[in-house]
């Protein structure tokens, strides 16, 4: 029988919603390769009204790279680095026995990109939405080939060869909790525009949350620049809110979009899971 899978755009700035598939069933190769087209065109994917368990979110996070099965640990070495495997992990502000179920703070997250502060970033974020609030927990989405195509040539031209050092703090929503925080917090430098492996696009990469500064240019300079294109990326015509629904499962490009999180009543509960996506030749442990 063929599949009748129907596209739509999510929005003018990116993404797409996808219909006519259910990811509990086996999907055939023809179907996961234009799955992941679908992905590279719109950047951020909706699949509404899916009832997945980890198993089928982990098999579907696999059509697009290596998704991260393993049991997630979260041990840390002497120099404060995790070492545990990447997994599954629920984002939630629920607490059970006092103790978050999730790894990421509650409320408001500031723009960020999954995983760069390591060498290697995730390829994209698998998310399925479990409970959601009555109000806001939106997650934002920047569109980073558009903010970049958007710059004028002087300023594309300055930022070309620009590298910066990229930090995270697991507990920090804001950058002055992570510009703050203790110098062993992981991180990597990453050029500042980079150009996407499977679109061939330029994008920015940096983001107001994890974008500590910039190598080759004086603290001043290089937190007046960061700031102008921070403000930038941000701007309202780059950005799309995703209002969850329950049973909405989403996958985002972490190459080439920015997501953050708005606020909502800390009195209800929000609960998505979510397993990564590397890339196939990324290490294994963290
Ligand atoms: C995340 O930053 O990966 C989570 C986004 C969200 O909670 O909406």
């Amino acid at each position: 029988m063929t599949l009748t899978i129907d596209i739509e755009p999510l929005s003018p700035v990116l993404g797409a919603s996808i219909r006519g598939i259910d990811l509990r069933k086996p999907v055939d190769v023809a179907t996961q390769k234009m799955l992941y087209q679908a992905f590279i065109d719109h950047s951020v994917l909706c699949f509404p009204g899916q009832e997945l368990a980890a198993a089928d979110q982990l098999r579907f996070a696999n059509f697009f790279g290596r998704g991260d099965g393993g049991d997630r640990q979260k041990s840390r070495d002497a120099n404060n680095r995790r070492t545990g495997q990447r997994g599954m992990m629920y984002v939630s502000n629920i607490r059970e026995n006092g103790k978050l179920i999730g790894v990421l703070p509650d409320g408001e997250m500031m723009f960020h990109s999954d995983g760069a502060h390591r060498e290697s970033p995730y390829r994209a974020t698998t998310l399925y939405a479990i409970t959601i609030p009555s109000q806001g927990g939106n997650t934002l989405f920047a569109n980073l080939y558009a903010a970049y195509e958007a710059l004028p040539q002087k300023t594309k031209d300055k930022i070309e060869n620009l590298v910066t050092r990229i930090v995270y703090d697991y507990e920090a929503v804001d950058r002055a909790d992570t510009i703050a925080a203790d110098p062993v917090l992981p991180r990597a430098q990453h050029r500042l525009v980079k150009t996407h492996p499977d679109s061939g696009r330029k994008t920015l990469y940096l983001s107001r949350l994890m974008t500590q500064d910039i190598v080759d240019l004086p603290a001043d300079e290089g937190e007046e620049l960061l700031l102008e294109l921070f403000d930038h990326c941000e701007k309202p015509e780059f950005v799309y809110a995703h209002e969850w629904k329950v049973d909405d499962l989403l996958i985002w490009d972490n190459r080439c979009t920015n997501h953050a999180r708005t606020d909502f009543p800390a009195e209800e509960q929000r609960k998505l899971r979510r397993y990564t996506v590397s890339e196939p030749d990324a290490p294994v442990q963290t």
